[in-house]
């Protein structure tokens, strides 16, 4: 089992095996590289050491080889490492904290330029759905995933406009067939994935996948470079409506060449496929993904924990500009009712994705929902939001260290406001309309996005916020 972590353009590949990249995942892999290059170093050098030893075996005999010429030999050598730690050390931080990186991605963005555009007229409204991955991992079957499906609709999400059934990982058997297609594992989806895909239509839904532009996905199945043309057109023959394509085992092949090989052979089959780059966020690439995807993940993996939400949602400052109708940041899918955090961390992480303008891509066991997670995941005042029309990311306007507000501009031209509070004690917040950066008005009819309830406000919007929790509302200036 192997890593990838030795490329030029310092791009980094999950391990074999591995169960998602990092949270918080940072292009920073010069530890390992130290780590390596001592290694190899040390070795070198006890290869000279060695090789003068031998050297000295030829002339002389070992018995008689003075001892001090060995103790000369590996100090050196000693001496050496250390210099050369210190050196490399200072040149790789010189290296990863500019330059060579920044060129290159210079030049990959401006190689964006010669790309065709996706414009394949989907995803006009952040995509919505479910993935295996946050609640299975690798452990999925077709037997499930058709449960999962029929949990979709009976659970009335797909009613609230969820609508993908996507697979993650480990869908595949471990090789291509004779013909260098990929093919479903034989015992885990013995009907294969064209039946599944089927059957998740036959339910009004649509059917996603998961692949990896490297030679491998994350869990160690055949990967999709070098083979963008084949699994283009068995995933469309199959009747796939959503790729996710993940970042592992990359080889160092220049991120734009490898996504947009991947945009072409999917544009070249003709089927409308919504294609979801999972690059971890890596290379920037609300630079150059928008002309290639739907949809680019902006973070690492997330995990059902507070911090995490807490720590992607920081990440996401300041990229909202780069979003729009068929263009989406994607800070990773929903962990709601996945069972670690509270009810009041949920609403929080769904509002604030829904505030982001975010995919809203399920990651729970639709199966065994409690009534609480549903409402959560059904909550259509909170999905509105997320869902309008003029596809406008929110933005943060106020960050007052344990309280945040956060603002989102909406076709209607009223704005969704979320307080959010991430300390440790329930704490009373206030804005107002020109804070929300709302037009003067008489009054204001404010909406509260989770009790449901409206009421009319000369100005101020305010609210008892829990701990880790947020106050959501939608805010119009009102006419009479
Ligand atoms: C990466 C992705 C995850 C998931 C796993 C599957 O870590 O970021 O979302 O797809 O791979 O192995």
């Amino acid at each position: 089992m192997t890593n990838n972590f030795d490329t030029h353009e310092h791009d980094y590949s999950a391990p074999l095996g591995a169960t998602g990249c990092n949270p918080g995942f940072q292009p920073g892999g010069p530890k390992r590289n130290e780590i390596r290059f001592v290694t190899i170093f040390a070795l070198k050098a006890k290869i000279v050491t060695k090789h003068k030893i031998k050297n000295i075996n030829k002339t002389q005999n070992y018995k008689q080889m003075k001892k001090p010429n060995v103790a000369f030999a590996y100090k050196w050598a000693g001496l050496l490492i250390l210099a050369s730690s210190i050196l490399f050390i200072g040149g790789m931080n010189k290296l990863m904290s500019q330059p060579v990186s920044l060129t290159h991605q210079k030049n990959q963005v401006a190689m964006a330029d010669s790309v065709p555009d996706l414009q394949n007229g989907l995803a006009k409204t952040p995509p919505m759905g479910w993935n295996s991955w946050n609640a299975f991992h690798t452990h999925i079957t077709g037997k499930k995933i058709r449960e999962i499906a029929r949990a979709m609709v009976s659970s009335g999400m797909k009613a609230a406009g969820y609508k993908y059934i996507i697979i993650d990982d480990a869908w595949m058997d471990t090789t291509r067939d004779s013909h260098g297609r990929l093919r479903a594992d034989p015992k885990r989806f013995p009907d294969g994935i064209k039946a599944l895909a089927n059957y998740i239509h036959s339910l009004g839904l649509k059917f996603g996948i998961y692949e990896s532009a490297g030679t491998k996905t994350c869990a160690g199945y055949p990967g999709s470079l070098y083979h963008e043309k084949t699994d283009a057109e068995t995933f469309a023959k199959w009747g796939v409506d959503y790729l996710k394509l993940d970042n592992c085992y990359n080889q160092g092949v220049g991120y734009i060449k490898r996504y947009a090989g991947m945009e072409r052979a999917l544009l070249a089959t003709g089927r409308p496929i919504v294609f979801s780059i999972c690059e971890w966020g890596i290379k920037d690439p609300y630079q150059w993904a928008p002309k290639i995807s739907n949809l680019w993940r902006t973070t690492g993996d997330i995990q059902d924990n507070w911090n995490s939400v807490m720590m992607i949602l920081t990440q996401q400052v300041g990229l909202n500009k780069y979003a729009g109708p068929g263009h989406w940041n994607d800070p990773d899918m929903l962990e709601v009712g996945n069972g670690v955090m509270t009810n009041t961390e949920y609403k929080a992480h769904f509002s604030l994705w829904a505030m982001l303008a975010a995919p809203l891509i399920a990651g729970n066991d639709l199966r065994h929902m409690t009534d609480t997670t549903r409402e959560i995941l059904t909550n259509r005042d909170v999905i509105a939001v997320d869902q309008d029309p003029a596809g406008i990311e929110g933005h943060r306007i106020a960050d007052y260290g344990n309280e945040q507000i956060w603002v989102k501009p909406m076709a209607d031209g009223s704005r969704a406001v979320i307080l959010l509070n991430t300390g440790s004690k329930t704490t009373f917040m206030t804005t107002n309309a020109e804070q929300i950066g709302m037009k003067k008005a008489h009054s204001y009819r404010v909406r509260n996005l989770w009790t449901h309830r409206s009421h009319i406000s000369d100005d101020l919007i305010r609210s008892w916020v829990p701990s880790h929790g947020v106050a959501m509302f939608r805010v119009w200036p009102n006419k009479h």
